[in-house]
């Protein structure tokens, strides 16, 4: 599936990125169980995966400048649980914030995301961080199997220091509802399965379509 995505991005996103990005398509650093493109541009790639007690994602985003990544409950930027990161000189900087209004975040008291790994690579900018599924902290989001509201942002330049964030623009931001606990993934097939194929011929996708399900 994650092939097929990788395959149809090249070909339909190939004019559209940045200039100075030699990648059209994330690597991820191990293979994650989830994935999902958080934009329509695909500027932003997520993928994860979780456990009982924790979640790891790693972002990767089409930029050299920050990125920002958090969840909210309406959808809007505020008020929301964020992380900023950003890589200056060959040094990441990440941090847990909160939103509550339309300016920068403000950072939490508890930090409770851990960061993995930061990077600048071919693609774009890349951050692996983990947390816990519920934190208790009154500013960080419980992740549930419930819809989750990921918003994202980005800039196209570091920020100078931790005061100096700015607007992403209107471009470089959003919002996808999705299921974190709860996404599709693939079946089990270790057990005793019979499993068969059915094909169907004339089908036709719409051009936007990359896979079909029924
Ligand atoms: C760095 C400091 C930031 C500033 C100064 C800022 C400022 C703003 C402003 C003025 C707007 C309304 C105009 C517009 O639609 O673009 C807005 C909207 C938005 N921002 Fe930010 N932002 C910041 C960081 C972030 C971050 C880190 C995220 C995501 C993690 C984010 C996500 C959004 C989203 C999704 C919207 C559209 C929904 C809404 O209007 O609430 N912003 N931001």
């Amino acid at each position: 599936m994650y092939i097929t995505l990788v395959i149809c991005t090249c070909f339909v996103t190939v004019f559209s990125f940045p200039k100075g990005f030699i990648s059209l398509v994330p690597i991820p650093s191990e293979n994650f169980e989830f994935y999902d493109v958080l934009d329509t541009n695909k500027l932003f790639h997520l993928f994860w995966k979780f456990n009982e007690t924790h979640i790891t994602f790693e972002l990767h985003a089409k930029t050299r400048g920050y990125i920002g990544f958090g969840l909210s409950p309406n959808g809007k930027m505020f008020p929301s649980d964020v992380v900023m990161g950003w890589v200056k000189n060959g040094n990441v900087h990440f941090a847990d914030y909160h939103t509550t209004e339309h300016s920068a975040p403000v950072k939490d008291h508890s930090q409770d995301y851990t960061l993995l790994n930061g990077e600048e690579n071919d693609f774009g900018t890349v951050l692996k961080f983990v947390r816990k599924l519920d934190t208790c902290d009154e500013n960080d989001y419980r992740i549930s199997d419930d819809t989750v509201r990921i918003i994202y942002a980005h800039s196209e330049n570091d920020p100078n220091d931790e005061n100096d964030l700015r607007w992403h623009g209107t471009e470089s931001r959003g919002v996808k509802f999705m299921y974190l606990l709860n996404a599709v993934t693939k079946p089990d097939l270790s057990g005793n399965i019979i499993t068969r194929d059915m094909t169907q011929t004339n089908v036709r996708l719409c051009f936007k379509d990359i896979s079909k399900h029924f």
